[in-house]
């Protein structure tokens, strides 16, 4: 899979693909994420990339040229899935869209900033928006490099134990039973005793009963799926 990442400010988004799996999954040729500088299409004379909304108002629009110059270049050189433009007010990103993203071969993340982009960006250019969460960021960078990791764990090889991505949170609507390591005692604090016992389909059992009341307790929303 290739990603590649529009953003006004690529050195935010170094750091989470330079370490652990983002970094190994990489390494191992799972993904090949390459990082654009939106300034560098600037035919600007001072690089600008943002400009006055038309209308009037308080903040500053990201240009249309730039960002438009970026996504042809690149849809010249391949075919891409998805433009997807990171923004608050998207589809709430959820494990589905992960799991569906996973499978595409080529996708280009637009990362926003100050009031927003040029209108007829999203109009001509962006397939998909999504948001992280019911909050602004200062830029869409953090939400790309969540959707970024998100995505890229699930494909096939980059984790160790390939069953643990189907086993997580959400995969079935369901969040993670608890979970121990040793010591079995700490403080008086006992681990529960069926998960010493040996008995594998008693485990189970627990396992998907702690995670229904979890569930019910924690996102009543997600149950009811
Ligand atoms: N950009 C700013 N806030 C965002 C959010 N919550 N999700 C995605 N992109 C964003």
């Amino acid at each position: 899979m290739r990603i590649d990442i529009l953003t006004i400010l690529p050195e935010l988004l170094e750091g989470p693909f330079s370490a652990s799996i983002m970094k190994r999954a990489q390494d191992k040729g799972h993904v090949d994420i390459h990082l654009h500088n939106i300034r560098d299409y600037s035919t600007d004379k001072h690089k600008n990339v943002d400009d006055y909304q038309y209308g009037g108002g308080a903040g500053m629009v990201m240009s249309i040229e730039p960002i438009v110059t970026i996504i042809e270049k690149l849809q010249k050189e391949r075919f891409y899935d998805d433009v997807i433009f990171m923004t608050p007010d998207g589809t709430l990103l959820e494990q589905g869209v992960c799991n569906e993203l996973s499978l595409k071969k080529n996708l280009i993340l637009l990362c926003g900033h100050y009031k927003g982009i040029d209108e007829r960006i999203r109009e001509h250019f962006i397939t998909k928006e999504l948001s992280i969460g019911s909050y602004v960021l200062s830029g869409g960078e953090l939400a790309a490099a969540v959707l970024t990791d998100a995505i890229v764990r699930l494909l096939p090889g980059v984790l160790n134990n390939e069953t643990s991505a189907l086993t997580d949170s959400f995969q079935d609507n369901l969040l993670s039973p608890p979970v121990y390591t040793r010591p079995p005692e700490y403080r008086g604090w006992k681990v529960p005793k069926i998960l010493l016992s040996g008995n594998f389909p008693e485990i189970e059992k627990w396992r998907e009963k702690k995670a229904q009341e979890r569930t019910q307790e924690r996102r009543p929303d997600l149950f009811d799926k």
